[in-house]
């Protein structure tokens, strides 16, 4: 290994995969920029880490997302940095919402969803996919489900990008943005603080409404407990699907025999999603902090330590994956590593292959062939998310 490698550096966001490889060779367990945290990189061993939240917790996730100056985050009192027992009782009153049945019956109200958004899209003219399309389904889906008026949909991601990324990648002198993330907290917590007040006065048919509903041994979950669980729902699921969604066509664009072959076999579209998902994760890493003195992959690691779980680097290990940097659609599957491992197995895995399936349903239905528009693409990156920035695409009809 020639250097640390920063995982936030400009080469890094554009192209993570050879630093990676270098890593698995070479340091699997190592310290990396920025702050130093201890980077787990090879398949083995982040299985390792996240098979075991009794050594490696999730709470690091609720001091990184809560600084001293933002005065309270929602989305650090979420279960996802939580550990058992809290975390198991948080998840326990909400998993029935993300069962096989309740999934299934949101497949028509999706389908629509993603119908709308791919017939508004133009033909045969270069624009920018990531808004219209990758963005504006995962956030009506998520709205839906919360029982958030349309004409809100698009600032749900904003909110989810502030409460996030605009607050771990703040520096000390960026007083403009630490205003920016205080915003979005006091917006988001007034909105649903209120949306929550009116589903208990008159309930409806949304997911808010059932968990308003919902008594555990008597008691009603609390407000501070029905916000984290919003506010988690708009990270969960707008900012990780949105990148599915963009990569997707990228990919498709990238490889039009693969177009063609899934329009022949519509039944490998999930196949294709699970590759999709691996070849480029959403999420590139899930963080945690060491509860004592530990060893990962023959390394030490000091109690209190901060680990990044490398997803992203794990999905592309040769060990589990033979020729990992290849895309293969025939590869066996399905895989469930994107969706992390373990008690925080992510919850809306099967709703977000749904949104993934029926988004390329409805693209298959209206576009004929896709292709690179002129102007570059970009990657956005924060140390957990990874997706395109913007992606300038073709399409042309059936
Ligand atoms: C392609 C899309 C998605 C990917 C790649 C993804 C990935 C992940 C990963 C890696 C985790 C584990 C994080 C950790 O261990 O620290 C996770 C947890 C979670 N995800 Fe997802 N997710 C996706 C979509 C969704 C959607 C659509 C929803 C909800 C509607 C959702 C809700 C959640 C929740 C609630 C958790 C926390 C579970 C817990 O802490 O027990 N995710 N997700």
């Amino acid at each position: 290994m020639t250097a640390r490698h920063n995982l936030l550096s400009p080469e890094l966001k554009a192209n993570p995969y050879p630093a990676y490889a270098d890593l698995r060779r070479n340091a699997p367990v190592c310290q990396v920029d920025p702050g130093g945290m201890w980077a787990v990189s090879r398949y083995e061993d982040v299985m390792y880490v996240l098979k075991n939240p009794q050594l490696f917790s999730s709470t690091g996730f609720g001091a990184a997302t809560n600084p001293p100056w933002l005065g309270g985050n929602p989305l650090s009192d979420s279960m996802l940095a939580q550990d058992p027992p809290l975390h198991g009782r948080l998840r326990g009153l909400i998993s029935r919402a993300f069962g096989a049945s309740a999934i299934s019956r949101m497949e028509p109200r999706v389908r629509d969803i993603a119908r709308e958004a791919v017939a508004a899209l133009p033909l045969g003219q270069s624009f920018d996919v990531m808004q219209p399309y990758a963005l504006r389904i995962p956030a009506s889906v998520i709205g839906d489900l919360l029982g958030v008026e349309p004409a809100l949909h698009a600032r749900l991601k904003r909110w989810a990008d502030l409460i996030t990324g605009g607050v771990t990648t703040v520096r000390p002198e960026e007083e403009d943005r630490k205003q920016l993330a205080r915003d979005a907290v006091r917006e988001l917590k007034t909105y649903f603080g209120e949306l929550l007040e009116r589903r208990r006065q008159e309930p409806g048919e949304d997911m808010l409404s059932d968990l308003v509903r919902l008594r555990v041994d008597g008691e009603a979950l609390s407000t501070d407990e029905l916000l984290a669980f919003c506010a988690m729902l708009l990270v969960g699921g707008i900012e990780t699907a949105v990148n599915m969604l963009g990569t997707s066509l990228l990919v498709l664009a990238e490889r039009p025999e693969l177009l063609a072959r899934l329009r022949e076999e519509r039944s490998r579209i999930p196949a294709f999603l699970e590759e999709v998902l691996r070849y480029e994760p959403p999420i590139h890493a899930a963080p945690r902090v060491t509860t004592q003195d530990v060893e990962v992959g023959g390394t030490h690691l000091p109690a209190g330590s901060r680990v990044l779980t490398l997803i992203g680097s794990a999905c592309r290990d040769d060990a589990q994956y033979p020729d990992a940097d290849r895309f293969d659609l025939d590869r066996p599957g399905p895989q469930n590593l994107p969706f992390g491992h373990g008690i925080h197995f992510c919850l809306g895995a099967q709703l977000a292959r749904l949104e993934g399936r029926l988004a390329l349903e409805a693209v298959l239905e209206r576009v004929g062939r896709l292709e690179r528009g002129p102007e570059p693409m970009t990657w956005h990156r924060t140390l957990v998310v990874r997706g395109p920035g913007t992606l300038p695409l073709v399409l042309h009809p059936v």
